[in-house]
């Protein structure tokens, strides 16, 4: 990954911060559609599971100028994944939930301003003629 790429994408969590709960939400509601036989493998509360998920989700991405010292934790963080009896192929199924979660999550807030400067011109637009 490239400085520009790990500018991106660190710019990019920048919007998911403050919807971290929405987007933690958003994304097992996914997870269980894409594959609902990983529902059972989580027994505590959701939100709490999501306040980790995006607490490491955060430090990855910070981490991502440091790669070296995030080496530790991610191998730490495999390891107790594969006690929870999380296999390679599951990561594909996450992956795929947390891109989704990003396209809508961030769409609404990417198209709100967006929304914002449209009602903006519609107020100034010229009288229709006649
Ligand atoms: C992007 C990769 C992932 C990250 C950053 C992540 C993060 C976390 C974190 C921070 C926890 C809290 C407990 C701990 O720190 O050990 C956790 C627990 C857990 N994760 Fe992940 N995870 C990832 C991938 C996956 C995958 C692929 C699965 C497969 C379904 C999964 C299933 C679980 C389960 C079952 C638990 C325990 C839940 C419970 O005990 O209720 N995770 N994960």
């Amino acid at each position: 990954m490239n400085s520009e790429q790990i500018q991106l994408v660190q710019s990019t969590f920048d919007l998911v911060r403050p919807i971290a709960p929405t987007a933690a939400d958003l994304f097992y509601k996914r997870l269980f559609v894409l594959n609902p036989s990983l529902r059972p493998m989580f027994k505590g509360d959701l939100v709490d599971q999501g306040r980790m998920l995006m607490s490491m989700l955060n430090a990855a991405v910070n981490g991502l100028t440091n790669l070296e010292s995030m080496i530790p934790v991610v191998r730490q963080l495999g390891a107790r994944h594969v006690k929870y009896g999380v296999r390679d192929e599951h990561y594909i199924t996450v992956g795929s939930a947390l891109l989704w979660t990003l396209a809508h999550g961030l769409a609404r807030r990417i198209s709100q301003p967006i929304a914002g400067y449209w009602q903006e011109i519609q107020r100034s637009r010229p009288p229709e003629p006649g």
